[in-house]
């Protein structure tokens, strides 16, 4: 007989833009019966991605908020899609591949309880084209960082890092295949983590 009442897992979106490699570990990692967390509803800001049919694959809800229908009024967009985080008592948000920047109303609103994995050895190489810019600084090696999301890019507290080596005659293209491998065994591992010391309040 078990001694303990088991604590509930920590009810996790995945905010994604694109083909959800990331997002379908995480959801797979939230699978196995002990996991400290579950991925509950995965939200994309574009359609048709394959992101959303990985994820209804494994079986969880997956939903679009397509920005476009909400011309330049970013926040708008933003309160659409935190309607459904409320609406799927979501905990914890987890940024994975979601190509838009967020307005401080977001970041505010989930404080301490958003994180993002970004493809480089952060502070080094935030933004875009992380690979390339890795390769031209000669760097030996690249990686990828999983932090707490803050109001400036890319800058948030870091929880959690992987490192990959830089090998001769790399492309952008080879290194980010070889980062990304490796950010599928950080991010599930870190949002693991962070679920199990987060404190335990809803929004
Ligand atoms: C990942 O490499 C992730 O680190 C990156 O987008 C890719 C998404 O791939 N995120 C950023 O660049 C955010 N600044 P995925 O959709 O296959 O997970």
């Amino acid at each position: 007989m078990p001694t303990e009442t088991a604590q509930p897992k920590t009810r996790v979106a995945v905010l994604i833009s694109g083909s959800g490699t990331n997002m379908a570990s995480l959801i797979a990692a939230g699978q196995v019966a002990d996991a400290p967390y579950e991925v509950a509803v995965v939200v994309s800001n574009v359609a048709s991605v394959a992101g959303l049919d990985r994820a209804r694959a494994a079986g969880v809800e997956a939903l679009t908020v397509e920005h476009g229908s909400y011309g330049k009024d970013r926040e708008a967009h933003e309160r659409a899609i935190d309607a459904l985080l409320i609406q799927h008592k979501v905990e914890v948000v987890a940024l994975a591949g979601y190509m838009r920047l967020l307005t401080p109303w977001l970041v505010q609103k989930w404080a301490g309880r958003m994180i993002n994995i970004h493809p480089s050895l952060l502070p080094l190489y935030p933004g875009l084209n992380t690979h390339a810019r890795a390769l031209e600084s000669g760097d030996a090696e690249a990686g990828c960082t999983v932090h707490v999301v803050t109001e400036g890019v890319d800058e948030g507290p870091v929880l959690g890092q992987a490192r990959v080596p830089i090998l001769p005659g790399d492309t952008p293209d080879a290194l980010a295949e070889r980062v990304k491998a490796a950010e599928h065994r950080l991010y599930p591992q870190t949002l693991a983590a962070f679920a199990k010391r987060r404190p335990r309040s809803g929004p």
